[in-house]
Formats: C-alpha cells, structure tokens, sequence
C-alpha cells in the first residue's frame, strides 16, 4: 500500500505539471498529453516488478512508474474521491440530505449520468423545450437533437432520488454555478427558482415582474459556471417544468429529472432498475448487521427476494427488523407470507414509514409511494391493474389476459363491454408509469414487481378472483 500511495504522489504531481504547463488544454488534450509521455503509468499483470528507465531524446533520463497486480477500477475511484477533496467549498446548493448508511451499486449510472449531461453541454437544445413522453403529451420534430436535459425513470422505490442525491455529492465540483433542488411534486418550481437565487444567489429580483418573468430574470442573471437543476419527482412535464426551464441556447444549465414517467428524446432517459440479489442482501447486511444475517442466510435471501430487490421495500424491512431485535427473519417473512394470503401484505407495519426514524430519502411507505401513482391512473388501468395481480406471480402472456378480461365482462353485470383497445391503453398507461414491465417483447409477456402486485391486490378487496372463476 506504502508503494500504492507513492507511486500516486508521483503521478499527482506528474498531472498538476501538465495542468501547469497547459492551462488552457481539455481534458481530452490533456489525457493525450499524459498517454504521450513515456512517464506515463504502465500496468504490468502477474507478479511482474519492472522498474525502467527511459531515455528520451536529449538523453534526459525519465523513472517510470510501473504497477504490477493492479486494482483499475481501485485507482479510479481514488483519484476520483482525490479530485473530489480537492472542490472548492462552498458551491450553492440546497440538495437533500441522504438518509443511507452506504449507497449500494449503480457506479455505472453515476457515470452514465455525468456523460449525459456533460454531452449535453456540446449541443444547442433548441427542440429540449418540447420533449416527447410516451404517452404522447408533446413531441419534437428533431429526431437527432440531443438536450442537456437527463432522466433517471423507474418504479416508485427504486432509487431515483437517491441517486440524484449521489450524483450532487459525487460531481458537485463540476456546477461552480449552484446545485438547485426542486421538488417538483409538491411545490411550485417557479417559486422555488426565485427563492433559491435570492436566498443562495443574492439575487435582487424586481418584484413587479410577473412568475415565470422573474424566472427568466434569474436565468439571465445567475452566477458563472455551469449549474445542475434536479427536477425531483416530475408528475406532469409540460404542466410543471417547461413553463420555467433555462434558456435552450444556454448550454451551462444542466437539467436532471428523475421520475416515475417514461420519457422520449430529446430527453435523454436512464433506467433504474431494482438491485441485484447480492446488493439488496448487501444493503440489508448494512442495515441490520452481519451477525443476524449470517444466523438466517438464506431466510435473508428469501425476504430480499420476497421484496424482489426494491430498496425502498428493502430499507423499510431493514429498519424495522432493527427496531425489533427480538423477532426472527423467518417469523417475519412467515408473517408477511400470511397477510399476502389475505391481500393484505402491502399492509404489514415493516413495509410502513416510521414517522420516528424514518430519514428524509424515505419519505413514504411502500403503499404510500405506489398510492401516489394509483391515483394518476383512470378506472380501466387500476381494474387492469387488478386483474393482472391475481395471477401467479409469474410472467403473463398477454392473450391470457384479454382472454380474463373477455370472460369477466361476459359474466358482468354492469353491462361492461369487451374492448381490445381500451385495454391496451389501459396497459400503455401501467407501462408509461412503471407499474407494469413488459418482460418479453416477442411473445408479448408481461410482469408486475411483486410489491406492485401486493399492492394491486390490496385493491381487491371483496371482489372475486376473476382468473378462477372466469378463465378456467
Ligand atoms: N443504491 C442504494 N443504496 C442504498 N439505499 C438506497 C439505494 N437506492 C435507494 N435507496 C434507499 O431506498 C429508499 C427509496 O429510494 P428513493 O426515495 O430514491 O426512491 P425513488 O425512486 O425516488 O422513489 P419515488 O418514485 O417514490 O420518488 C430511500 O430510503 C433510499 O435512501
Ligand atoms: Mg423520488
């Protein structure tokens, strides 16, 4: 380790003699530059110990620094915290605290990301103010324009402001012009604009202006430097945030979004999916110790499973089993197994926030936070919702849905009449808010997260179970 943090000194110092000797390169120019030195950091595999001397012409001797037996992705993440120590204090920012203990995974996210609003800086974003969703709100005619505009999209739980959050504390160094944090759901972001320059910026903002001009006043007169807006938790893109965007002609403000919608280009979008099985075991480990996992295993693994991997739902079970230290794994997925029988599991208090301990990232529950999305759907997506979630928890094949739906509005007594149509936009409208995964696109097999459908058959309460009755 001693030679490790040696040979990064040299090379520390090696970068800062390019930095000063090329103030005014990129950082593409600059990579060449240490790639053309023979200086330059070799990295020899086995047990190879080489340590050479190259002479360049004019006969000046250069050691190299050559690392054998070497961890890449080690030294990527410690120049990237090295660079990270090294921002300047002080950036405006009003980004939410984080409420995790560790941020498991998603490293390549955080990358993607950065790339993407980044990349977004090169281009005009002319077509930004008029993105295209899925669900057909409004389009763009530019196929190819790329924005400055991200989104991270996924189900309600999975990690889309958490990751934002990181993605602030990682990169803060790259947005000398603030870090703006809009709650896009619940509060106005116009006003929040204003209120940020006035109260991070120093901005004297005329008061006679109307909204959305004292918006654009802000803009025009924010400080130097790149800024990042995350617009947290967009309910309604046309509605909420593009009467209040940035300037498209202004490359330096970057925008990021995260949401529960699926958006289109030009919005350039980032899926968030669920952990995997070894991170969501992992963040339980960190949540409830090592020593109670290794006393159930593989109950744990079960429970993760059982959760199907949503950190939300992972974060809720952990803090609650911390809270009862007297209460097993297997009593507690035995428990929550016996209240799915009765519809009932999304009910469970460990899948409940704790207005006492719960951190500021987990601001519902699980039901709660699928509640919000329940409500955004019509009649025929909740009953297609419904539907689905009284089948095996299994992929679905999609004629055996219409085939249940077809049946069931044949014995209905409300005179309910079949439409293949309605009950495919009631499906787009499932996908478009991330409550249903198309699993298979050939064969057209569909799926819902196991907590989805908890929380569908939640719904259900008092009616019959249309795939038995109906179907077979
Ligand atoms: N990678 C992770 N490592 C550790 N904890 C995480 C991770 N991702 C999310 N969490 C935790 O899971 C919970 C849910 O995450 P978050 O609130 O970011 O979800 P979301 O996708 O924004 O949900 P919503 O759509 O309801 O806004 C939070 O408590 C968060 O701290
Ligand atoms: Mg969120």
């Amino acid at each position: 380790m001693a030679d490790f943090i040696e040979q990064l000194e040299q090379l520390s110092k090696f970068i800062a003699e390019n930095l000063q000797s090329a103030p005014n390169a990129t950082v593409e120019e600059l990579v060449e530059r240490l790639k053309a030195d023979n200086r330059i950091i070799q990295i020899n595999t086995g047990n190879a110990l080489a340590f050479q001397t190259l002479v360049k012409e004019g006969g000046n001797a250069y050691p190299g620094i050559h690392l054998h037996d070497f961890d890449e992705e080690k030294l990527d993440k410690v120049l990237k915290a090295f660079w990270r120590s090294l921002q300047p204090a002080g950036i405006s920012n009003n980004v939410p605290r984080s409420g995790v203990a560790k941020f498991i995974g998603r490293e390549q996210e955080l990358d993607r990301l950065h790339t993407q609003l980044q990349q977004g800086n090169l281009v005009a974003i002319s077509a930004v103010s008029k993105p295209r969703t899925n669900s057909g709100r409004s389009s763009t005619s530019q196929q190819d324009d790329r924005s400055s505009i991200s989104a991270v999209e996924g189900m309600g739980g999975v990690g889309k402001t958490e990751l934002a959050i990181q993605y602030t504390q990682q990169y803060a160094y790259s947005y000398e012009g603030g870090i703006c944090w809009l709650f896009t759901r619940e509060f106005n972001v116009g006003t929040q604009v204003v209120s940020f320059a006035q109260s991070r910026l120093n901005l004297k903002i005329p008061e006679e202006l109307e909204l959305p001009d004292q918006v654009a006043f802000c803009w025009q007169n924010w400080r130097e430097g790149h800024v990042l807006l995350v617009l947290d938790d967009v309910v309604n893109y046309s509605r909420d945030v593009e009467p209040y965007l940035p300037p498209s002609a202004s490359a330096r403000f970057k925008v990021l979004m995260t949401t529960r919608l699926k958006f289109g280009p030009p919005i350039q979008s980032i899926s968030l999916d669920v952990l995997s099985p070894e991170q969501s075991l992992e963040l339980l480990i960190v949540l409830i110790g090592e020593e109670r996992i290794q006393q159930e295993l593989e109950i744990a693994k079960t429970l993760c499973k059982w959760l199907e991997h949503l950190p939300l739902g992972i974060e809720l079970v952990g803090r609650y089993l911390l809270k009862r230290t007297d209460l097993s794994l297997s009593t507690l997925l035995f428990r929550l197994q016996q209240k799915a029988e009765k519809r009932q599991a999304i009910k469970h208090d460990a899948l409940q926030r704790d207005e006492a301990t719960g951190t500021s990232t987990t601001k519902r529950g699980v039901e709660a936070a699928f509640e919000l999305s329940w409500d955004d759907l019509d009649e025929n997506s909740q009953h297609l919702g419904k539907l689905l979630s009284l089948f095996a928890p299994a992929p679905i094949p999609w004629h055996l849905a219409e085939s249940v739906e077809q049946k069931y509005c044949e014995n209905s007594d409300d005179g309910n009449e079949f439409d293949v149509e309605e009950l495919e936009k009631a499906r787009t409208k499932l996908l478009d808010l991330h409550l249903l995964q198309l699993s298979q696109q050939k064969e057209q097999i569909y799926r819902l997260h196991s907590l989805i459908r908890e929380f569908f058959r939640s719904k259900l309460e008092g009616e019959p179970d249309v795939t038995t009755s109906g179907s077979t």
